[in-house]
């Protein structure tokens, strides 16, 4: 049996910064109020026309370029989005064609903000298997696409990314991702959710006008529970190792809320230096939170073959999970 390993890291975000300060000349809100209780400063937005897929395939030419290797060579793409181009076709069939991925199949996998933790969990059973050999895993959302710009409860929190990662099978004696704790819980949808356009609520302009197809949050529930839900299920699975948290070389976590990190960190009783913490510059990029953070953490030569990272998410669903691995590059 393989083990599975991420052997190329790569993220990109769309040219238009929008800072606190431009939001201030829209919205009835201050840079000081979004900083001190978010811990953002700007934000990426995609252009108009500028969909999941563009920001997707832009994170993958990176990351072909970086492995060394072509499009054709990839078995299998799973792209974790709440932000699909449409409906159908998924992403992962749209970005198959942009990359010319020619001998690969996919789909999309919708975890919302824990997505991509879910995607690369599935991803590591083919290489488990021995199914496949090379399976791009990419966290991609363009949230600004379904957020309604006079709600100023969401619209200052969320930014637009896309990461991309390589999964690939482990050499002898190589450990790769080493485990990983994945949950739902459903009674928590209704504190965070699109209602319409989906078979529910299909559109209407009932639906449109009463801006049911923008995100709809209970802020206050989701950041409680989302406090409990990221440090419980980042101290489960060090624990299920008996790994203490000073063995850790790195800690991702998902960049919802700088107040959420920090309680996590806090519990996790980490030393700060070894925190991803990039939420200041994106915002929440929801799926793209983990994988921009490996990526720009590779780049800036904060981690080194052997390492073991901890990665960790709490989402709408409620969604959470939490994955091990040891750095192999
Ligand atoms: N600017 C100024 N004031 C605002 C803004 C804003 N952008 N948004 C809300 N307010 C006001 C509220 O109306 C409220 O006013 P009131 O007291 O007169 O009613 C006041 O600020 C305080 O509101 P709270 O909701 O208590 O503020 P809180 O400290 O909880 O922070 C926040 C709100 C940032 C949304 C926080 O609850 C949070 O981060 N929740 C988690 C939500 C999240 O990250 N969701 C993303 C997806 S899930 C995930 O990724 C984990």
């Amino acid at each position: 049996m393989y083990n599975a390993k991420i052997t190329a890291t790569a993220y990109h975000v769309p040219e238009k910064v929008i800072s606190n300060h431009d939001l201030e000349k829209i919205l009835d809100t201050s840079d000081e109020w979004i900083r001190t209780r978010t811990g953002i400063r700007e934000r990426h937005m995609a252009a108009k026309g500028e969909a999941t897929s563009d920001l997707a395939a832009a994170a993958t030419r990176k990351l072909l370029v970086q492995r060394g290797i072509s499009a054709s060579e990839i078995d299998c793409i799973i792209v974790a989005t709440v932000t699909p181009d449409m409906l159908f076709p998924s992403t992962a069939c749209v970005l198959q064609e942009k990359i010319g991925a020619c001998n690969a199949w996919g789909f999309d996998l919708s975890g919302a903000c824990t997505g991509f933790i879910f995607a690369l969990a599935t991803a590591s059973q083919f290489l488990h298997s021995g199914a496949y050999r090379k399976v791009l895993v990419i966290g991609a959302d363009v949230m600004t696409s379904i957020l309604n710009p006079a709600d100023r409860n969401t619209y200052v929190l969320f930014g637009d990314a896309a990461g991309a990662a390589l999964l690939e099978p482990t050499e002898p004696g190589e450990e790769g991702i080493i485990d990983f704790l994945l949950r739902c819980d459903g009674s928590g949808g209704k504190y965070l959710y699109m209602p319409a356009g989906g078979s529910l609520r299909p559109a209407t302009t009932k639906t449109v006008d009463e801006n049911m197809h923008f995100v709809h949050q209970d802020g206050r529930a989701v950041f409680k529970f989302a406090v409990q839900g990221m440090a419980d299920i980042s101290c489960e699975l060090l624990n299920r190792h008996h790994i203490e948290a000073s063995q850790l070389a790195l800690y991702v976590p998902h960049q919802a809320n700088l107040r959420i990190i920090d309680a996590a960190v806090e519990r996790l009783g980490l030393d700060s230096s070894k925190v991803v913490r990039n939420i200041d510059r994106f915002a929440n990029t929801t799926a793209a939170t983990i994988p921009v953070g490996i990526a720009e953490a590779y780049e800036q030569k904060r981690i080194q073959k052997g390492d073991t990272i901890l990665i960790a998410s709490f989402g709408a669903g409620f969604t959470s999970g939490s994955l091990l691995f040891r750095w192999s590059m």
